[in-house]
């Protein structure tokens, strides 16, 4: 079996290394392709991961758009897939790559195998355009690797064969928990120095949904949590996606004790998160690893894919009114116990075995 290996942003990258580190392990044969929809946030990646890439296909342009990613992914790989005839496609998530990738894959009958599959808010534009990205590949894949039971209650619910769905966990914990043991984490120096009597919070944003009117909203509660709580220091790693860059600088540059920073590299940012006392976020990935390193998070969107964290008690999901984000960090910032009490609960999206499961099975199906 020599399957070929799909993914062109961050959070993919984070998510495949656990189960290309597994296939190398077991002397499995791959090959890679990146669409690099992302460049700058990748290439760090490819390098900390040691990923040996055989195909770039150089994707990313400034501001693109989705006809962009979708059309240019498609066509470049029609010629990958002809010259590989790979016996199975991996795919990642729900990024517009991981879909492509997938439609790709089947117009040329390669069965595709879709690693954190199931996962659905139940509306089309939330997240916009991920939530369809994700049941398209999913309808579109072989096998599918659920990280949680709900979520493969999730594709039974739509009909999906119970053969083609195994519950394997989340990958991202794999790599969190990979990166704590990893001695290069260990002498990663923390980002920044927060004093003693500062507490740090970390906020981070990009979602499409959430441009023009979310991010903006955003901004303001950052702003009002600053202003009422002398002692918080907020750490934003700032999305390069210029419709997030522009409205978040213009709203926050200015201000003392909120700091803007450059998209930081994996492991300083987990050691990042690691000091955060809270993370304000509507990132996927964050909300999966938060947990592993016990840190409360408040999910700054409407609607989530992710219910297991908010059931084990690690994660509320807040939204994006300004009002709302500082009435619930507020009592998290003030009082300790209440923070502890989010703080202890278990992570809910895996244990750091699902790139082995998800390997044993490709393993067993492919050899059958
Ligand atoms: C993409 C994914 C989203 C995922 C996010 C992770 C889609 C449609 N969106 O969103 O699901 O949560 O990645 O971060 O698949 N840019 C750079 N350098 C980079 C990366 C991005 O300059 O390394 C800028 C470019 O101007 C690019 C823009 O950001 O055109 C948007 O990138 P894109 O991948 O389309 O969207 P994201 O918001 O990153
Ligand atoms: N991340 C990172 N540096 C940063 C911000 C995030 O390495 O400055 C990592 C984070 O630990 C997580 C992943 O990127 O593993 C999440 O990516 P993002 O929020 O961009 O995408 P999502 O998970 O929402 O698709």
């Amino acid at each position: 079996m020599a399957p070929l290996v799909v993914f062109g942003t961050r959070p993919e990258a984070i998510k495949l290394a656990p189960v290309l580190r597994e296939l190398t392990r077991r002397g499995v044969p791959y090959r890679v392709c990146v669409t690099a929809q992302h460049r700058e946030l990748l290439d760090p990646l490819l390098k900390l991961f040691e990923i040996p890439v055989h195909y770039d296909l150089g994707v990313m342009e400034p501001d693109q758009d989705l006809f962009h990613v979708t059309t240019e992914t498609l066509s470049r790989l029609k010629g990958v897939l002809r010259r590989e005839r790979p016996e199975l496609l991996l795919v990642q998530g729900d990024t517009t790559t991981c879909f492509a990738a997938a439609l790709a894959a089947f117009y040329e009958r390669v069965p595709v195998a879709h690693v954190e599959a199931g996962l659905r808010t139940g509306d089309p534009y939330c997240p916009y355009p991920e939530e369809m990205n994700r049941r398209l590949t999913d309808h579109l894949s072989r096998w599918l690797f659920a990280p949680t039971a709900h979520a493969a209650r999730n594709l039974r619910a739509e009909g999906v064969d119970e053969g083609r769905i195994v519950i394997t966990g989340n990958t991202a914990v794999d790599a969190v928990l990979w990166a704590l043991q990893d001695e290069r984490f260990r002498s990663t120096p923390p980002p920044l120095e927060i004093p003693e009597d500062r507490r740090l919070v970390l906020a981070t944003a990009h979602r499409r949904e959430s441009f023009s009117q979310g991010i903006p909203r955003i901004c303001e509660a950052l702003r009002e949590l600053v202003r009422r709580h002398p002692d918080v220091e907020i750490v934003y790693p700032v999305h390069p996606n210029p419709n997030v860059r522009k409205v978040v600088e213009e709203r926050l540059r200015s201000l003392e004790r909120v700091r803007l920073l450059e998209p930081l590299e994996y492991l300083p940012f987990l050691k990042l998160m690691a000091q955060a006392a809270l993370i304000l976020t509507d990132s996927g990935g964050i909300q999966e690893e938060a947990p592993t390193l016990g840190v409360p998070v408040l999910v700054l969107r409407e609607k989530t894919e992710r219910p297991e964290g908010l059931e084990a008690g690690i994660a509320k999901l807040v939204g994006t009114d300004p009002e709302r984000i500082v009435k619930e960090a507020s009592p998290l910032l003030e009082s300790p116990q209440e923070r502890a009490r989010m703080a202890q609960a278990k992570n809910p999206y895996g244990d750091g075995q699902a790139a082995r499961r998800i390997v044993e099975v490709l393993l067993s199906s492919l050899r059958t």
